[in-house]
């Protein structure tokens, strides 16, 4: 990208620095580019699902729009950024780029991803059913897939490399792992964050069943800053509340439709099956 130079790729996100700029630990502004690639399992998948990376940029932004009060990493006003608070300029974003990417602070990330379960799903469910508890939360019996939690759980997990599962982690580990200080402020933050936008869910109609945040450290003050993208249909788990009252626990609208058809369609070894046309439309 003109004036960028690519420093890092994840699964769906490819991370740039001002091209004056050498690394991440130099840089003074990062432009975030969603893709259109999938990712399940720890899994990128084919196809791409196209603009996918637009709707994921779409819903981070309006969701940090949504959540003031809470330090994010945005450097963008409502159009695309074209400067830093450290001063330095920003190299302009390319045209076809703008809609799928946003320029944001360089943090000293938090190797923690911090998810929040109103409801039970996922990993959260298929632990529940071993020991009752997820990541060392106790949780009454009795409960089913999709089942409301008496209130919202904090549910850490450890970031893990492409092909890799990510673990889900006990409070007390995230303490080891960031200091007891940093681990309850995380904790804090995410139940808080995940508070207020599960109510402006709720308000139009959607359960927010659960969500992951990532959050790292202000180089300059040490603020604890959301980062990474939020609230989106890759990161969140958004059910229709409509038809989950009337008994109905299937309808999603995120990324599960994929992991759904996946499981159905393959035995976890070796590489993932192309997705069909049919799902890629479908989400
Ligand atoms: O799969 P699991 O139940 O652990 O996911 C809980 C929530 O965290 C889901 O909303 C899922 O989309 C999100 N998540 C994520 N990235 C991961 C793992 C989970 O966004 N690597």
């Amino acid at each position: 990208i003109d004036g960028w130079r690519h420093v890092y790729s994840g699964k769906v996100r490819d991370l740039y620095v001002p091209a004056a700029s050498t690394s991440l630990a130099d840089a003074t502004a990062v432009l975030v580019v969603a893709s259109d690639r999938v990712s399940a399992f720890d899994f990128v998948l084919e196809p791409g699902i196209p603009q996918k990376g637009e709707l994921l940029t779409t819903l981070s932004r309006w969701w940090f729009g949504q959540l003031d009060g809470f330090a994010n990493h945005v450097l963008e006003g409502s159009s695309v950024a074209q400067s830093t608070p450290a001063g330095g300029a920003a190299p302009a974003v390319p045209a076809r780029f703008a809609a799928r990417s946003m320029v944001v602070k360089p943090l000293d990330m938090f190797p923690i991803e911090c998810v929040v379960r109103g409801y039970l799903a996922g990993s959260g469910w298929a632990e529940y059913q071993k020991t009752q508890s997820v990541c060392g939360v106790a949780l009454p019996a009795g409960l089913r897939d999709g089942d409301r939690l008496p209130s919202p759980i904090y549910t850490p997990a450890f970031k893990a490399e492409l092909g890799d599962h990510d673990e889900n982690i006990t409070f007390e580990r995230t303490v080891e792992l960031v200091g007891g200080d940093v681990a309850a402020e995380l904790r804090r933050l995410s139940l808080e964050v995940y508070a207020r936008a599960s109510g402006i869910a709720e308000a139009r109609g959607i359960i927010l069943a659960d969500t992951k945040f990532e959050f790292g450290a202000d180089r300059d003050t040490g603020e604890i800053t959301l980062a990474d993208e939020v609230l989106t249909s890759d990161s969140s788990r958004f059910w229709d509340a409509a038809a989950y009252g009337s008994g109905e626990r299937t309808a999603s609208f995120d990324k599960q439709i994929v992991r759904n058809w996946l499981a159905a369609n393959w035995d976890k070894t070796g590489t993932p099956p192309a997705l069909p046309a049919a799902i890629v439309e479908q989400t």
